[in-house]
């Protein structure tokens, strides 16, 4: 049982083995998707949803991240722990954003660090990169900029701004991020993204053509009360135990039925 690591996923993409990814913030469902031989676990700002009860990600802090991300790190042996740096703990520079990944790694045990935002990004990843902070950027549909983009809704429809995320995913690259997020994206474009880099994309309702997929774990499960994306899945329905539905989820994602094109997105 090799655990998994950056060189691994790059491996997968070179392979064309998908790789699979959920999120999780505690112990027990951190040990249980481990165990059914998920890749990589993120600690997202999701948690802000689904655990804490907001509307948004934006009220999260460091130290909630760092008490879940070691909750998480406790369960994990194989998957990658990849942990969100959350809303206002690194926008202003790259020193602050790296003060904030510091703890994430320090005292969560966090592997990767995520960060929302495009080419306004690209120096502070360098930095984090430059000093030993792996890097996982995240493009497309960024909940920390809800109010900015009027509401959780499919970025990248229209040309113009398709290809600024292309040109944005270039950056990032460039400026030393090991992975792409991709969330609410066309697939088209997703598929064209990922074919410019040689970084994995993982995708969230960016279609089947990513180099990985990520769900948000309580809207696979189909526990979140409130109404989950057009492109997640209930992975509950028809399977015996919540252990049988994360490796239902493994198998579709890795044989490639996950994500189907009625949890897909396309150009405008
Ligand atoms: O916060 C989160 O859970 C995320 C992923 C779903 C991409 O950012
Ligand atoms: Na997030």
């Amino acid at each position: 049982m090799k655990p998994v690591t950056l060189a691994t996923t790059r491996e997968m993409k070179r392979r064309g083995e998908k790789i699979t990814c959920l999120t999780a913030y505690d112990y027990s469902f951190a040990s249980l998707l481990d165990t059914a031989g998920i890749d990589m676990i993120m600690v997202g700002d999701s948690l802000g949803m689904v655990m804490q009860g907001h509307d948004s990600t934006l009220p999260v802090s460091v130290a909630d991240m760092v008490y879940h991300a070691r909750c998480v790190a406790r369960g994990t042996k194989r998957a990658l722990i990849i942990v969100d740096l959350p809303f206002m703990s690194y926008q202003q520079s790259p020193a602050h954003a790296f003060a904030s990944a510091g703890r994430l790694m320090q005292k969560g045990g966090a592997q990767v660090v995520k960060l929302e935002g495009g080419e306004p990004m690209a120096e502070t990843v360098r930095f984090l990169v430059e000093r030993g902070i792996p890097v996982c950027a995240h493009l497309g549909l960024t909940p920390q900029s809800v109010h900015q983009l009027g509401g959780y809704r499919v970025q990248g429809r229209e040309a113009t701004a398709a290809e600024r995320i292309r040109h944005d995913a270039r950056v990032l690259q460039e400026a030393g991020a090991s992975l792409l997020v991709l969330e609410a994206v066309p697939s088209e474009l997703a598929k064209t993204i990922t074919s410019d880099l040689e970084i994995p994309t993982i995708g969230i309702g960016a279609g089947p053509d990513c180099d990985g997929q990520v769900l948000v774990l309580q809207d696979m499960l189909g526990i979140y009360p409130r109404p989950s994306p057009k492109f997640s899945k209930n992975f509950m329905q028809g399977a015996a135990s919540v252990e049988a539905a994360v490796k239902s989820y493994i198998e579709a994602v890795k044989s490639g039925t996950f994500p189907g094109p009625e949890h897909s997105f396309h150009s405008a």
